[in-house]
């Protein structure tokens, strides 16, 4: 019998650099985004020049490349200036105001044991690291609508530490409910988050150009056509102008080239891969939540036509608002959905699971 690698052969003719299509490659150049990088760049060249820099919210619909655009321009301000240090944070990873600052004070070499320490203890032990260089601290909140609720207080930390302790930060918050941050505290906005910068829907234009250049970077030249391009670039415009879905839509289309071995992708592949993008896009989801998020997804799907919060609450025997943070959580990921129920002062929420 022969070996069936053998029989397989090599790779194949499609991909030239498969990594292009991971979902945290940054490409070197953004495309269609001039504006938006030089509005950042604005806001955060006072950071090189010893002038507080102007703290920022980017809101946008997903897949508008919010992400990507903030990456960059850090990377570059990085590349300029050693004036900065750069917190990401995905706020899935890091709901809590605790979790938070934890995460800011590792940066800066301050080791926090995960229990038996008071927030206020690891902020005072923050800014007396601070006080001590003359970096400025760049935090990025990525999905920062996931902080809710009394975590809401991580913002009033990070007032103390640049009105109180005099320390320049520069905040930037990404999120894709915008109206959820423009609803803060005044004092949040008008010390923290001052300017709103909004990413738009890609346009089908835009989406051609950014389709094509990654195919570019990905595949080899002679595996794709510019219909390939038009018809994955033409998915994402459909479904709300989003980059992701049809950056996606391309490699799930190589894939299915290669495994039929073929050279070249045709329109055929793009169309045999639709259905299952949405789907694995929304797996990829689920995949990265933790435990008790996956347990408060299983309690909802087997609830069926909708649970109220207090059945999840009941199900889960976790302390409510712990269980409140992560429903509100799957909510702004799109895995569940919410409305009231009832009445005046009885209203309850229902979840259910979104499709
Ligand atoms: N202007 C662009 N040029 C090149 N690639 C882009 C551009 N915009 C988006 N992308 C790519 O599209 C994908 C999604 O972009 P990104 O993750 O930045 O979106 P987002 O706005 O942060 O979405 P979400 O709200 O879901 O987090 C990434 O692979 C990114 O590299
Ligand atoms: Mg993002």
């Amino acid at each position: 019998m022969g070996n069936v690698f053998r029989e397989l052969g090599n790779g194949g003719r499609i991909f030239k650099n498969e990594g292009a299509f991971a979902p945290d490659y940054i490409p070197q150049e953004i495309m269609e985004r001039e504006k938006e990088v030089k509005e950042l760049a604005f806001a955060l060249r006072p950071i090189s020049e010893k002038r507080r820099p102007q703290s920022i919210v980017v809101y946008g619909a997903p897949g508008t490349g919010k992400t990507c655009t903030v990456k960059h321009v850090l990377r570059e301000l990085s590349d300029y200036t050693s004036r900065c240090f750069i917190v990401y944070l995905n706020c899935w990873n890091y709901p809590s105001r605790f979790s938070i600052l934890s995460k800011i004070a590792e940066k800066v070499g301050i080791f926090v044991p995960r229990r038996g320490v008071a927030v206020d203890e690891v902020w005072a032990e923050l800014v007396g690291v601070l006080k001590q260089t003359e970096k400025v601290p760049v935090i990025v909140l990525d999905e920062a609508d996931v902080v809710a609720g009394d975590e809401q207080g991580i913002f009033y930390d990070l007032i103390r530490i640049k009105e109180n302790e005099g320390i320049d930060v520069e905040v930037i918050a990404i999120t894709n409910r915008g109206e959820m941050l423009a609803q803060l505290d005044t004092r949040i906005r008008s010390s923290l988050l001052q300017s709103f910068m909004e990413f738009k829907r890609y346009t089908p234009a835009e989406l051609k150009e950014i389709v094509r250049g990654r195919a570019k970077l990905g595949l080899f030249p002679g595996a794709y056509s510019e219909e390939v391009i038009g018809v994955c670039s033409g998915f994402g415009a459909k479904n709300g102008g989003d980059a992701r879905i049809a950056l996606n839509l391309l490699w799930l289309a190589g894939r299915n080239a290669e495994k039929e071995g073929r050279n070249e992708i045709i329109v055929d592949d793009v169309e045999t891969v639709k259905g299952g993008v949405l789907k694995s896009l929304k797996k990829e989801k689920i995949e990265s939540l933790g435990e008790l998020d996956r347990k408060i997804i299983k309690i909802i799907q087997e609830g069926g036509e909708g649970l109220k919060s207090g059945e999840i609450y009941g199900e889960i025997g976790k302390n409510e608002r712990t269980v409140r943070l992560h429903l509100g959580k799957l909510e702004s990921m799109g895995l569940i959905e919410s409305v009231f129920s009832g009445k005046g002062g009885g209203r309850t929420r229902v979840f259910k699971i979104r499709r």
